[in-house]
């Protein structure tokens, strides 16, 4: 059977994407073949435009990290036809065919039964944000901090962060600062339960103290860079920092005092080859605890999949809220 299928085409340095037909291929032992009904937009897909962001080691590619649908065919027993089920990660839309099809053959190990709680269009309005922000709430929450604890979190306008401030709101945290540069989006990271919106500069020492006033007891940083290094000064005594992004920069300026003196924690998320068997007990939390009670509070922007050329060219340089779902 033959479907459409986005590819991202090098030509120099220059990737194009084209929409191409595709075959679908025999399946092997424990793969399943899926009908994608949804994908979406994460900062990693806009990166695979840029040929030099080293995101994607070979083109061409079909990109995508991310897709929810219905099993067609399958040859594992863990999925029945007709099962809806949902994948992030793993080499999904790197180094293997990804969501921006109308078809995906993947490794059933790769699969998510989709939480009965939730649409095909719901797991995708997560997607890979809302499960690093899941795991990064999970790595805060390890550490039993009070309802008032003070927590900061960085790229709460986008989709690591703002699922973050959702779901660290929904379960009864009331002392939240945002972190944005985009100061027009106070009254959205209001309405995504912060109570406290400052941009980075107010973040930044001038005269760079290794250790400051101790502010914040949990950090989810989906920034870092120069961010991190002006936040780990401030970081109260055995506070945590969950960082899972790089949007800032990948390289980190700064001293071991925050660390050996004030006992802080710096835990990396990763939620690309996070272990398949610990994937649903996650998806679970954010189908029922973790899920906002107050339906649209973190911004949804769907396109279709024939905008989604223009809509991964615009991603990066364009001031986006929340999540971009891409309905295939
Ligand atoms: N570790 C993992 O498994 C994992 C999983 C998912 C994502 N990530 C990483 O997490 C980051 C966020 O991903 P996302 O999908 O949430 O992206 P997104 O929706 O584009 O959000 C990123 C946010 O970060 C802020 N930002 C962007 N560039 C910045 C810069 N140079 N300095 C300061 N702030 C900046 C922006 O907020 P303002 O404009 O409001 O400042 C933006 O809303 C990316 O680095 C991504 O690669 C990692």
């Amino acid at each position: 059977m033959k479907y459409q299928a986005l590819e991202l085409q090098l030509n120099d340095t220059q990737v194009t994407p084209t929409f191409v037909e595709q075959q679908l291929p025999e399946l092997a032992a424990d793969q399943v073949t899926v009908k994608v009904a949804y994908s979406d937009i994460n900062y990693k897909d806009a990166l695979t435009l840029n040929s030099r962001s080293g995101v994607l080691r070979q083109y061409p590619q079909i990109p995508g990290i991310d897709a929810a649908g219905t099993v067609v065919a399958s040859k594992s027993t863990a999925f029945k036809v007709d099962q809806k089920v949902l994948l992030t990660g793993f080499d999904f839309g790197i180094s293997w065919p990804g969501g921006y099809a109308e078809f995906i053959t993947v490794p059933a190990a790769w699969l998510v039964p989709l939480p009965q709680e939730l649409s095909l269009a719901d797991a995708m309005w997560y997607g890979t944000a809302g499960f690093t922000a899941a795991l990064s709430v999970r790595a805060l929450l390890k550490y039993n901090l009070p309802l008032a604890a003070p927590i900061l979190v960085t790229g709460a306008t986008g989709g690591v962060g703002g699922w973050a401030m959702a779901i660290l709101h929904q379960l009864g945290y009331y002392n939240l600062t945002a972190v944005s540069r985009n100061v027009a989006a106070t009254d959205y990271l209001q309405t995504l339960g912060a109570n406290n919106v400052i941009t980075p500069a107010e973040l930044a020492d001038p005269r760079q103290r290794p250790l400051q006033k101790q502010k914040f007891v949990g950090v989810i940083d989906a920034v870092g860079g120069t961010l991190l290094t002006d936040i780990l000064p401030q970081v109260s005594y055995s506070g945590i920092v969950a960082l899972s992004g790089n949007a800032g920069g990948n390289k980190l300026a700064a001293t071991t005092l925050p660390f050996i003196l004030r006992g802080i924690r710096l835990q990396g998320i990763d939620s690309v080859s996070y272990p398949t068997a610990k994937r649903a007990a996650v998806w679970q939390q954010l189908a029922t605890d973790f899920k906002p009670t107050q339906a649209q509070l973190l911004q949804q922007n769907t396109v279709e999949f024939k905008q989604l050329p223009n809509a991964l060219a615009t991603f990066l340089a364009e001031k986006h809220h929340g999540r971009t779902l891409v309905r295939i």
